[in-house]
């Protein structure tokens, strides 16, 4: 179980000061498009490392008008039986660094991942299977990433090592012992990643199966393939295979200007069970409930993962376009999990299926009132 018992802004985005008194049930926000519901989603997605569930800046929650240009979030969050934590980031106002207190200590942003897990959907991802195959990709690396923390450490020197070798193509006539050199860490790196992601997907489709009578479509997923022929039997194997790739790629990599073969290229290929047919040519609401079941399915295996914490689960506007027995479906799994779940939407009805096993909000104008 995690769950906020409390959660405080200040001077964040349409918020001068805001507290929640919260128990361990889910948590309902409604209110009128503008009101500052995403806001709240928001807020607490920055309890997490990184750039919150808008990727922005450090700076851009920073309240317009406020005289402390600066802004804060504070929650305490309950684990099983463990004595509550209290946990604190915000833009430093002096220093403008990410600052990030846990009880009452100052710690690194990665710390947090040890203690506090989000999973979230959000209408922008409502093209994800439509969408470029890179925004995909960079999708499902976050889900690679609760699962697997060194994934992001990976990506990076990969990405460093892809630079390194494209520049020294770019300048022609490299010593090929630098090329390689750079080769063996994209492949060390890429071997890894590929690891990490096959992996995910394997817990992912495990969590899927599991519920046949779910109300959400079954997906099948896949990583399109990388390259033609990649026999690789282990991890040792794969490191030679793809080493072998790049070293036989640089004149188009050159031509190209950018490495067209590797990990980076990878697909995630979504497909709908039942009808046998790619998730991008499903409707948009067939869309909708794929990527829910997805969600669903991702935050219970890593509330399964003994390595993690219960993850809290933040479902931005998850409802609106689901129908009634969905709705309900969704509901009844939000109560099942071991994380809270916090929900948006516009009108308070969407949730009358909750019952009395939710917490609700009105959201509006800067406040959020409990009803
Ligand atoms: N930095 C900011 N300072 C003040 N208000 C902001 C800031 N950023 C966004 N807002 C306001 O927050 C509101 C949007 O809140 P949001 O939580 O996205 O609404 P919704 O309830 O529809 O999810 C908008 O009215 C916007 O003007
Ligand atoms: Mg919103």
């Amino acid at each position: 179980m995690s769950a906020l018992t409390t959660l405080r802004l200040q001077d964040f985005r349409s918020y001068a000061a805001l507290e929640l008194a919260l128990d361990e049930r889910p948590v309902v926000l409604f209110g009128a498009n503008g009101a500052g519901k995403t806001n709240i989603l928001e807020a607490i997605s920055f309890l997490a490392p990184g750039r919150g569930m808008r990727r922005v800046p450090l700076e851009a929650p920073v309240r317009q008008d406020c005289d402390g240009g600066a802004w804060a979030v504070h929650a305490v969050l309950v684990r099983d039986d463990e004595e509550p934590f209290s946990l604190g980031t915000g833009l430093d106002p002096v220093k403008r660094t990410r600052r990030v207190r846990i009880d009452g200590q100052n710690a690194k942003a990665g710390a947090l991942a040890d203690l506090i897990r989000l999973v979230w959907l959000t209408p922008a991802q409502d093209r994800l299977f439509a969408g470029p195959r890179g925004a995909r990709l960079r999708f499902f690396d976050r889900l690679c990433l609760s699962l697997h923390p060194e994934h992001g450490r990976n990506a990076t020197r990969y990405e460093r090592a892809m630079r390194d070798r494209q520049r020294l193509l770019d300048e022609g006539a490299a010593d090929p012992s630098w090329l390689e050199a750079c080769e063996r860490q994209m492949a060390a790196t890429g071997a890894a990643i590929m690891g990490a992601r096959a992996d995910t997907i394997a817990h992912l489709q495990d969590e899927i199966n599991a519920r046949r009578d779910s109300a959400f479509p079954q997906a099948d997923l896949g990583l399109e393939a990388l390259y033609e022929d990649a026999p690789a039997a282990d991890d040792d194997q794969l490191i030679e295979a793809l080493a072998q790739v790049f070293a036989t790629s640089r004149a188009r990599d050159t031509a190209a200007g950018r490495a067209l073969c590797g990990p980076h290229r990878a697909n995630l290929q979504v497909m709908w069970r039942a009808k046998a047919m790619p998730a991008a040519l499903s409707s948009t609401g067939e869309q909708k409930a794929l990527l829910i079941g997805l969600t669903l399915a991702h935050a219970r295996a890593v509330a399964a993962s003994k390595d993690t914490p219960a993850p809290l689960v933040l479902l931005d506007e998850a409802c609106a376009h689901l129908d009634p027995d969905r709705r309900a479906a969704l509901i009844d799994e939000v109560c099942a999990m071991a994380g809270q779940g916090w929900l948006t939407g516009t009108d308070r009805a969407l949730f009358d299926a909750f019952g009395d096993r939710a917490q609700f909000f009105d959201v509006q104008n800067g406040t959020a009132k409990p009803v």
